[in-house]
């Protein structure tokens, strides 16, 4: 039986050679690759500043930390995410403010959030952390009016969301990344560009940038990482304490060769993207996932939902069944309302987010990757549709 495994990473020569070249540098933790990388994924982007970081926790976690987050304060946030939007806000004492999506894309929907503002029913909200779920860019337009409106910063969740792009009013396409006043990226195994782990801050603040840099190794000025270097001193100062989140420059360098493949990857992505959504058309029991015209959409995901009324089986059963058949399937995402955590801590209920619950009870992920072969996306499609039609009502 043919196998189509939920994601394998797309690592070559290139990613090899830069790797080799670290470990024979006499130098593998932070360094000369981390400050590259960060360079070269501010360009990228577009970013006056980028800080390499750990993971996109970490780059969650200094963001709301270097905007002065702490006890007490409220951030307004999805709860169709991975748990890690909503713990770095919980890491500074913080509350997680869940609000509700817009059906289509699943992403923070605006008019929640103002009405929520408006309702008089938070006492410190200070941040709105919005998920560019999917790798589809959130309705930026909107969403900062409402942050400036109500003097909230705005960090960007963009851990699924490197290469998207969004339209802002009045201007052409901007990435992802030069759009809020942070931006978190992940560059876990799975993610459209990987490091194994990493992620990144980006932000057009200077300010924000450097206390950033500083908090993500222990609060050491800037260049301490060259302190065993003759190049470097062995003094440092620490005026705040700090964090370890730095990245290494094994990782750093893997980032480097797969940055520099990153639009043939959202090229492919952005085709496998099309072939499932032309194959699935017609299928009247799946509702494929829409990209809307003023968005790059990153399709670092590709979430079908069932039309469970024209089903005889449910989401479980189908996952199940594409796995047996050989197809790696998984569910994005568990709303994070509906975790044990979350309602013992801030008293969440089922209910509480019926879109973000609909969409649970019917999605499931399909593999999506540039490493996926053409035989591959066929084995996915026919697969899908062959058990979608055997078990229509
Ligand atoms: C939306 C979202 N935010 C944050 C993270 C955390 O990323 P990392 O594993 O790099 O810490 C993930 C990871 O999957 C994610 O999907």
């Amino acid at each position: 039986m043919h196998q189509v495994p939920f994601h394998r990473p797309c690592l070559g020569p290139d990613e090899e050679r830069e790797v080799i070249e670290v470990l024979r540098s006499g130098w593998i933790t932070t360094g000369p690759k981390a400050k590259r990388f960060e360079q070269e994924f501010a360009a990228y982007v577009g970013a006056r500043y980028a800080v390499a970081v750990a993971h996109c926790t970490g780059a969650l976690h200094l963001a709301l930390y270097a905007l002065g987050i702490g006890a007490g304060d409220e951030v307004i946030t999805t709860p169709f995410t991975f748990t890690a939007t909503a713990e770095a806000v919980a890491y500074l004492g913080a509350r997680p403010v869940f609000v509700d999506l817009e059906p289509e894309g699943l992403n923070l929907d605006p008019a929640k959030v103002e009405e929520l503002l408006q309702s008089g029913r938070l006492s410190r909200p200070r941040v709105l952390l919005p998920v560019h779920f999917a790798g589809q860019g959130c309705d930026m337009n909107r969403l900062l009016a409402i942050a400036r409106r109500h003097g909230l910063k705005v960090v960007e969740d963009a851990a699924h969301a490197a290469g998207s792009a969004i339209r802002l009013d009045g201007r052409a396409m901007v990435k992802v990344g030069a759009i809020g006043d942070l931006s978190c990226f992940s560059f876990y195994a799975t993610k459209n560009i990987t490091t194994a782990e990493g992620g990144m801050v980006t932000t057009e603040d200077d300010a924000l940038a450097h206390k950033i840099a500083v908090a993500s190794l222990h609060g050491m000025n800037r260049d301490a990482w060259k302190r065993y270097d003759a190049t470097g001193s062995w003094y440092y100062e620490i005026d705040e304490l700090g964090f370890k989140y730095n990245l290494s420059d094994v990782h750093a360098a893997i980032g480097l060769a797969q940055l520099k493949r990153a639009d043939e990857f959202q090229r492919r992505r952005a085709q496998i993207a099309r072939a499932y959504n032309d194959a699935f058309a017609a299928q009247m029991a799946l509702q494929t996932p829409r990209a809307r015209a003023d968005v790059e959409h990153a399709w670092h995901l590709y979430v079908l939902r069932l039309r469970s009324e024209r089903l005889r089986i449910g989401r479980d059963a189908v996952v199940e069944l594409l796995r047996r058949r050989g197809v790696g399937v998984s569910v994005h995402c568990i709303p994070l309302h509906l975790m044990r955590v979350y309602q013992v801590k801030y008293g969440y209920r089922p209910g509480d987010f019926p879109v973000a619950e609909d969409a649970y009870s019917r999605c499931l992920s399909l593999p999506i990757y540039p490493a996926m072969s053409e035989r591959d996306v066929e084995y996915v499609i026919d697969t899908v549709l062959a058990t979608v039609r055997e078990h229509l009502n």
